[in-house]
């Protein structure tokens, strides 16, 4: 028996009559309505996902702050929403898209290393939890911004803890030499900074060292490292009494060891729970990147003597994450192969005009057909959002999916809506 399914979640995605379902309903019949590519979320494995965490750190008191870059579709915001959620947001764009979603401010952390006087504006504007200033240069600017709306903002630092997340460079943030935070020794400016300023009250720590980290080790010393100094600038006293410990929890694209909801719960209890802090995670991926494929059409077999290449309709504009950084994503039949079917060798490839549009290279599939589709598994995550509209490609659509029910949550953004976007000059 072969397993190709192996890296889609069962509650969500299962072979059903010999065809691939996402919970209730078959994933060929979206495809008959709305065409190939598109994206296609289990509301039902984003809800498990979510419980999962939450059941973990609620008992250490740990606020959920999804960190919506990952995927941040109006539904899949009210989604977690209903459940409780806060969001991480990094601008204001994203804080548009939580408010529009019903999530107050005050369950909103403004994170990112270059938030503009504009979007500080509109963050203290909708009564944000905290912002998260990554320098002084972005406190000093927060100060004058909440002393003109006569306010006191909620500021965490955030804090590089020079820790190397052991993950892929492209994604690491906690190392001294990332833009990231702000230097542990830097901190001794603070006493004559905070002196100056007071239209902020510095009522927390931060720090996200990494996304994609598969392993607690450099988590565990990150969270030690910002307990030591929340406990030293209490000292001095800042009335520190929240930290943000972010996000960056890794899953299983190619079926790694997981770092599972108890490995993290573990993790925060033996280094900064029940400190009489306020604590917060920032989860992105590992909410969402398993609850999502992408579903591809094959457009062509292509024969190309020593080799075979699949050549989807979806590309690197649609998922640019292998493309990026390498990554992997498990390719699935739609159609269910026979339990003895021969595996041929396939590069699978898009229709882009560069050789980076390569999905993967030397995997083995059954023999394959021009018209059959395939999913593109655990693309939840970074995918959607990420997308764009290079070869004036549309923008593919998404579903979500809940038991038997499907419904598009973004439609396809055709080449004529994007033609409206432009404009020629009229002097032209
Ligand atoms: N908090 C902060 C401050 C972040 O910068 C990020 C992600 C997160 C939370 C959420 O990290 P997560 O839990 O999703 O790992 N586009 C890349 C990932 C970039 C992550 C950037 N920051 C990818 O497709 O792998």
């Amino acid at each position: 028996m072969h397993d190709l399914s192996r890296r889609l979640p069962a509650s969500a995605f299962r072979y059903q009559n010999g065809s691939l379902h996402c919970e209730g309903v078959a994933l060929d019949a979206i495809a008959d309505s709305l065409g190939t590519p598109f994206y296609c979320y289990s509301a039902g494995r984003l809800r498990e996902r979510y419980r999962a965490f939450a059941a973990a750190l609620a008992p250490l008191g740990v606020g959920i702050h999804f960190a919506m870059k990952a995927n941040g579709n109006q539904a899949v915001l009210k989604l977690f929403a209903s459940e409780g959620a806060g969001t991480d947001i990094v601008s204001g764009g994203e804080l548009a898209r939580s408010l529009a979603a019903g999530i107050p401010g005050d369950r909103i952390i403004f994170s990112g290393v270059g938030k503009t006087a504009a979007e500080i504006d509109a963050a203290l504007a909708s009564g944000v939890h905290q912002l998260n200033v990554e320098s002084f240069e972005e406190l000093r600017l927060v100060d004058a911004i909440a002393a003109r709306r006569g306010v006191v903002a909620s500021v965490a630092l955030r804090i590089n803890p020079d820790v190397d997340a052991e993950t892929h460079a492209k994604i690491t943030t906690g190392k001294k030499d990332n833009k990231f935070g702000i230097d542990v020794a830097l901190l001794d400016r603070l006493d004559n900074e905070v002196k100056a300023l007071q239209n902020v009250r510095i009522l927390g720590v931060a720090a996200h060292i990494g996304s994609q980290i598969m392993k607690a080790t450099p988590l565990i010393a990150a969270y030690r490292r910002l307990g030591e100094i929340a406990d030293d600038l209490k000292r001095r006293g800042l009335p520190i009494e929240r930290i943000d410990l972010g996000g960056g929890f890794g899953i299983p694209y190619r079926g790694e060891a997981e770092l599972t909801p108890a490995s993290l719960a573990t993790a925060i209890a033996q280094t900064v729970a029940g400190r009489g802090y306020h604590l917060a995670v920032e989860p992105g991926r590992t909410l969402v990147a398993d609850a999502g494929v992408l579903v591809a059409g094959v457009t062509y077999v292509k024969d190309a003597g020593h080799m075979r290449f699949l050549v989807l309709d979806a590309a690197m504009n649609d998922l640019v994450r292998p493309a990026m950084y390498d990554a992997h994503h498990d390719i699935v039949p739609v159609n269910e192969p026979a339990a003895d079917a021969d595996l041929t060798e396939y590069d699978v490839v898009g229709p882009i005009c560069e050789s980076s549009d390569t999905f993967d290279k030397h995997i083995r599939l059954p023999e394959m057909r021009a018209g059959e589709r395939v999913v593109l598994a655990t693309a939840g995550a970074y995918g959607a959002t990420m997308s764009s509209t290079y070869n004036a490609r549309a923008l593919a659509p998404e579903v979500l999916v809940d038991g038997n029910r499907f419904a598009v949550i973004r439609r396809r953004i055709d080449i004529a809506e994007q033609i409206g976007w432009d404009q020629v000059p009229e002097w032209m």
